[in-house]
């Protein structure tokens, strides 16, 4: 349930995202929100969240400390995913951490999750949703992701200006789809490449009912995941998620 509802404007001066933003205590998620609302360019942050959502129909543990924060675009493909988190992971890296990307949708700092995008299509609409472990103790999150997951506060030793960070994230935000709307996205997936934490290196990939072990060997344009599988051959592999 939402403690209140009552949206405060926040001082970003963005052509296309954040042309309007609301901010709220409390939602139950912002990509629930973000869906009534359903309008391009605008942004909906909250301060924690009841009922977070991650990919595959998890949740997303959302504390008061994190960064919540989704985003409507007019419809995208799903290349959008990594480009949002290209431009998570830049942000992130401002701070002096080594943050990488792993393919479709995790941010990782040292092999272990620091934020995670979950992307939606509505049927005009594209809401990509970030959710960033900004000033939250590792301790505090739920047992199972506690060995796999990190926090901004737990690899800093300090906490960080959630504000400035915001800020930053939906200036690079800007910058990369104004790149991607130019048709330049090929200059996007190299620095998506050259920050991965798996290109090169065997891993498995669960798809529905199946799983794929191979070598990465790229990223398509579509933001598909090319593995060299044990007969050689190359698979494309669209959804999925690399364990
Ligand atoms: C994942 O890694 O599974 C994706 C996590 C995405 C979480 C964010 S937090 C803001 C937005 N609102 C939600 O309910 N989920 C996303």
């Amino acid at each position: 349930m939402r403690t209140n509802s009552k949206p405060k404007g926040l001082p970003y001066n963005f052509k296309l995202i954040g042309k309007k933003v609301y901010h709220f205590n409390e939602l139950d998620s912002t990509n629930e929100y973000a869906k009534k609302i359903a309008e391009p360019g605008t942004v909906i942050i909250a301060d924690k969240q009841t009922k977070g959502k991650g990919r595959l129909e998890r949740n997303w543990f959302s504390p008061l400390g994190g960064i919540y924060i989704s985003i409507i675009l007019k419809q995208e493909t799903p290349v959008i995913t990594l480009i949002v988190g290209l431009s998570v992971c830049k942000t992130i890296r401002r701070y002096g951490l080594d943050a990488r990307t792993k393919w479709p949708n995790d941010i990782l700092v040292k092999g272990k999750k620091i934020a995670g995008i979950l992307t939606e299509q509505g049927q005009a609409y594209t809401i990509v949703g970030i959710g960033i472990n900004a000033n939250i103790d590792v301790d505090c999150l739920p047992e199972e992701f506690r060995d796999c997951s990190t926090t901004l506060r737990q690899e800093l030793k300090r906490d960080i200006s959630k504000g400035e960070l915001i800020e930053v994230l939906l200036g690079k935000i800007e910058a990369d789809y104004n790149v991607m709307r130019e048709g330049r996205g090929s200059e996007l997936l190299e620095q998506w490449r050259s920050l991965s934490a798996v290109m090169g290196k065997t891993i498995e990939v669960k798809t529905p009912g199946k799983s794929t072990k191979g070598e990465v060997v790229d990223i398509d344009e579509d933001g598909a995941l090319l593995l060299r599988v044990k007969n050689g051959n190359i698979e494309k592999i669209i959804a999925g998620e690399c364990i």
